[in-house]
């Protein structure tokens, strides 16, 4: 009896604006990958919907920066991403785009559903608008100059210089990075989603409902209810996306976040015409394969879009993965700081497996995790060649070497034998447990052990050593090798497809089924097998070398030519610096500033006194985790008003490159106000 009806399985829709790397794949689509075969191998009903995001400002800006139009960008990496999920096996269902015509239909009707029904609340704001080019600017394509460090550069959401995060009207002098001319303030009309309004529905579904959902993602759904929700815009003034489907709308279009995840329902609908039982009736189970940073968007804003709408089913389950670094630094486009699919496939062609192995038994499932290459050989050398490899290959050839291809029949068992037996089928339980609960890295490493285990068994037993003295010995032993292979082939399918399928070719079975997986008489006795071929292959030393060097050059090449990182100051005397009274402190306490997404308002013990500091910190630290911080504080900076409340002090930060901002700390405790020289 299964246990759902059928199972529509999503995987973020990556943006077409960029080529994909291995990050990509170990967050997301590798782990969907695995658990979508491993419902097929189940006969479940299941389908797997992914396709390209083609909407959005990055997009709009990468056309810009080259020159083209936006539909050109998405063509181009669209074609690139689809054929990179099809070259190492992502086994979607359709891999679709939000530009298609079916997408702009479905995204409308959405859209307008809701506001038929009244769920939006409309608001008017104060926006930049670029009079010269007749448009309202996104924050991203607005610059000015930034009123806490005086980069001239700043971004309306951002400045590089200093890290703070900014709103585009803080800027001073804030020009339009598309005629370059002065923007102008001008008022605009935008529709919200009240996320307020559905809090306790959200508390209920998620924090009492899901409590088995993974540690990472309901933690982080819990911060944000904690934290209270406020109504988002769904809207964007913006000319590429799909257009607000009401009167008066001229110029704005569906904010990316809105129309992205009902990509998932456009997909299915272009799959096929039954789409509605995947999305309507209740007994489907849906999941959603994610990274981290689109925990919120899964787990908050789109599952409050499908309740509003009435519809729907909710996703029973969003198992996030965090993030996958490269040689112990952020993967980075920007820097190029990247494995890019397309050119592992042209530098290890063929081998999509050892990748997709090494991705999987490395998998940032609970944290942040690292590849090197170094481990990537490492893996394919002493697991895949070493052990998986190796038992396989001894397995056949002895086969074909002692009984023509032809699987011996088991005579007398051993006690020892009966164990191996017992152990194959304890072995595919556990695999199937863990995929179930969507431990893949576990569930890799026991199907692994059903290989060690046929080592040990080939390595204790030694048919070679007696095959002449004791053959009928010899037959029990290697039928139940050739049992062990026959069951690798099922359960390493999820996880090796390429391989697995070549092994099946080798051992002449059909179609796998998971209901197989665990039992010791696959092979009935007389079966044909196949002569075998090398299932994986050594990768050498200087492979290696290869790719770490052009990771180096790649990256020096980009850094060169960065603009990212700042440029350094000019001096300045010591006198200069000694002017900056800058000092230790301690956080009392920490809250957001109301209707602001990027203020905080922190009450620090300076040592000297109990004051109030604004920083614009919101979006990288939950509150409470700065109270009782030891931080570094700029103590004389003039005082400034922020939104009508008095900050006197500036808090220090680092900023690495990809724009994560860190506190800087004294390493041990000191006294508050002790000042830092
Ligand atoms: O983070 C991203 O790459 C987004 N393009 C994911 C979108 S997922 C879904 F909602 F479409
Ligand atoms: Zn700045």
């Amino acid at each position: 009896m299964k246990k759902y009806k059928r199972h529509l399985i999503t995987s973020a829709l990556p943006y077409a604006n960029g080529p994909l790397h291995i990050g990509h794949l170990a967050g997301v689509y590798v782990p969907s990958d695995i658990y979508t075969r491993f419902l097929r191998l189940r006969d479940e009903d299941v389908i797997s919907i992914c396709g390209s995001d083609e909407h959005g400002v990055p997009i709009t800006l990468k056309a810009r920066s080259e020159g083209v139009t936006p539909q050109e960008i998405v063509d181009r990496y669209h074609a690139i991403n689809k054929k990179a999920f099809e070259d190492f096996g992502i086994a979607f269902d359709i891999y679709s785009r939000t530009s298609n015509k079916i997408h702009y239909e479905t995204a409308s009707e959405f859209f307008l559903t809701l506001y038929n029904k009244g769920i939006f609340t409309e608001k008017t704001t104060e926006q930049y608008y670029d009079e010269e080019a007749g448009t309202f600017l996104a924050d991203r394509y607005i610059r000015g100059t930034c009123p806490h460090c005086g980069n001239e550069d700043a971004y309306g959401d951002q400045c590089e210089g200093c890290g703070s995060s900014l709103s585009p009207t803080e800027l001073i002098n804030a020009r339009s990075m598309i005629s370059g001319g002065k923007p102008v303030l001008k008022e605009t009309l935008h529709w919200y989603l009240p996320l307020d309004k559905y809090e306790q529905w959200l508390k209920e579904w998620i924090l009492e409902g899901h409590r088995e959902w993974k540690t990472n993602v309901y933690g982080q759904c819990k911060s944000w209810l904690d934290q209270g929700l406020q109504p988002r815009a769904v809207s964007r003034d913006l000319d590429w996306g799909i257009p607000v489907p009401v009167e008066n709308a001229e110029g704005k279009v569906l904010y990316v976040w809105f129309d992205a995840p009902i990509g998932y329902i456009s997909a299915t609908r272009e799959l096929t015409p039954d789409w509605e039982k995947y999305w309507k009736d209740s007994d489907t189970r849906m999941i959603h394969f994610i990274g981290k940073d689109n925990i919120v968007f899964h787990c908050i804003i789109f599952p409050v879009m499908l309740k509003a709408e009435g519809s729907y089913i909710l996703p029973d389950n969003v198992p996030a993965n965090e993030f996958l670094n490269l040689e112990n630094d952020k993967i980075s486009t920007s820097r190029n700081w990247a494995v890019w699919l397309h050119e592992y496939l042209a530098d290890f062609p063929g081998k999509q497996d050892s990748l997709r192995y090494s991705l999987c038994a490395s998998a940032p499932e609970t944290k942040d995790n690292d590849f090197t290459w170094k481990e990537f050989q490492a893996r394919n050398n002493n697991e895949l060649v070493a052990i998986l490899g190796n038992f396989v290959n001894r397995a056949l050839v002895l086969t074909i070497n002692y009984y023509e291809g032809r699987v011996p029949a088991r005579t007398v068992i051993l006690p020892e034998d009966e164990e191996v037996l017992r152990e194959i089928g304890q072995i595919a339980l556990n695999v199937e447990n863990a995929i179930e609960a969507f431990r893949f890295r576990e569930a890799l490493k026991e199907a692994m052990n059903l290989a060690r285990l046929g080592n040990k068994y080939l390595a204790e037993a030694e048919p070679w050593k007696i095959v002449k003295t004791d053959p009928e010995r010899v037959k029990t032993i290697m039928n139940i090798a050739l049992q062990i292979t026959a069951n690798l082939a099922i359960v390493l399918e999820p996880f090796l497809p390429f391989s697995m399928e070549k092994l099946r070719g080798w051992i002449n079975t059909g179609k796998p089924a998971w209901d197989m997986a665990g039992n010791p008489d696959i092979l009935p006795e007389g079966h044909l097998i196949n002569k075998p071929g090398l299932l994986f292959e050594k990768i050498e030393d200087d492979a290696i070398k290869r790719q770490v060097e052009k990771l180096h050059a790649g990256k020096q090449a980009d850094d060169d030519t960065a603009e990212e990182i700042p440029q350094g100051k000019e001096t300045v005397s010591f006198e200069e610096f000694s002017r900056i009274d800058i000092r230790t402190a301690t956080v009392l306490e920490a809250e957001k500033v109301p209707k602001t997404s990027k203020l905080l308002r922190l009450k620090i013990d300076t040592g000297i006194d109990i004051r109030t500091i604004v920083s614009g910190i919101a979006e990288y630290f939950e509150p409470q985790s700065l109270v009782g911080r030891q931080i570094s504080i700029v103590a004389n900076l003039e005082p400034r008003k922020i939104r009508g409340i008095e900050s006197k002090g500036m808090i220090l930060m680092a900023e690495d490159r990809d724009g994560k901002l860190v506190l800087v700390s004294p390493l041990e405790k000191v006294n508050n106000g002790s000042v830092i020289k």
